[in-house]
């Protein structure tokens, strides 16, 4: 539409003048998605956003996802500026995993190699020995197991549990979750499956235990569009943050993409499938932030700098 348009030229027009790009989440929605595809920007997974901002020569990055998000691109790139349509956009494991008392849960077993989910604060990777995403996670912890160590992981219980599984690695879990994929019930998916039996069940393993058990692809959020394009199956039922459809659909543009139904369908859902927080992203708010400068990330330099060193190793590890 036309008011849409001309919404779009505005703000690629700031983002020009800025030499700003924009760095999307797949969970956010699909008009920023698709305005960060159209301006030369990305739409990705929390890692390559991260190695995207990294790298890219705009000297300001508008990161559309939430607070994590934008705090690890300054840790990344301290020189550059970094926006956010708004600094209020959290997440329930960064929330459920305060500094001070993951550093006393450290300091009790200081024998264990500190992993965290990037899903946290600038202070909690300063903590941490590696920061990890769910594209990644197996595969490190895979790595520090072969070593012989013995890990602390916070703060994603549910994706942790899937990790020690598959891993068998030594692992102490903290007991954080997203308020997203924590919803997401067996039951329920059983009785969708029983509607579209040919379907394939795609799960975030950030999803309990007993929804992982049912899922025909266990993945990160890019390792899930995958599923969807090299399954055999026509029709997918997807635990995860329905802002994944935008990307999903286009990687397989014939099939047919279902919402997994979650625990508090109705009145009294908390999340229904879509992060509130990643909802809070919108284009207005993008245009006023490029607009007046507002809702800038700053990260202590003292800690930035602590903070880098666990992610450089995710980076280098994944490179
Ligand atoms: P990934 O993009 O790393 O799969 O992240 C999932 C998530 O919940 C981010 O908030
Ligand atoms: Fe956090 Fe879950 Fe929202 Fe991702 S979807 S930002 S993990 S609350």
């Amino acid at each position: 539409n036309v008011e849409k348009q001309a919404l779009y030229d505005e703000i690629a027009a700031e983002l020009k003048q800025r030499n700003a790009v924009l760095v999307a989440h797949y969970y956010c929605d699909p008009e920023i998605q698709a305005l960060a595809e159209a301006t030369g920007g990305c739409v990705s997974d929390s890692l390559e956003m991260a190695r995207f901002g990294r790298d890219h020569p705009a000297t300001t990055l508008m990161v559309a996802g939430v607070k994590f998000m934008g705090e690890t691109s300054k840790i990344l790139s301290p020189e550059k500026t970094v926006l956010m349509p708004t600094l209020e956009a959290t997440c329930s494991l960064d929330l459920g995993c305060p500094v001070d008392e993951f550093s006393a849960f450290c300091d009790q077993h200081p024998d264990h190699t500190v992993v965290v989910y990037a899903n946290t604060s600038a202070a909690v990777k300063a903590r941490a020995d590696w920061v990890v995403t769910s594209s990644c996670a197996v595969e490190i912890i895979e790595h520090l197991d072969s070593l012989g160590e013995k890990i602390i992981w916070a703060p994603d219980q549910h994706l942790g549990r899937y990790i020690q599984k598959k891993t068998g690695a030594d692992m102490l879990l903290w007991d954080g979750a997203c308020i997203v994929h924590e919803e997401f019930r067996a039951r329920g998916i059983a009785q969708m499956k029983a509607l579209y039996p040919d379907a394939a069940v795609l799960v975030h393993p950030e999803s309990p235990e007993s929804v992982v058990a049912i899922a025909d692809a266990v993945g990160s959020t890019s390792q899930l569009i995958k599923a969807a394009q090299t399954l055999p199956h026509q029709t997918m039922i997807v635990a995860t943050d329905r802002g994944i459809f935008y990307k999903m659909q286009q990687a397989a543009p014939g099939k047919t993409l279902i919402e997994a139904p979650t625990a508090g369908e109705g009145a009294t859902c908390r999340s229904c499938a879509h992060c509130p927080w990643m909802a809070m992203n919108g284009l207005d708010n993008i245009l006023h932030v490029l607009k007046t400068g507002d809702q800038e990330i700053f990260v202590d330099p003292a800690l930035a700098q602590r903070a880098k060193m666990p992610l450089d190793r995710m980076l280098n590890f994944t490179a």
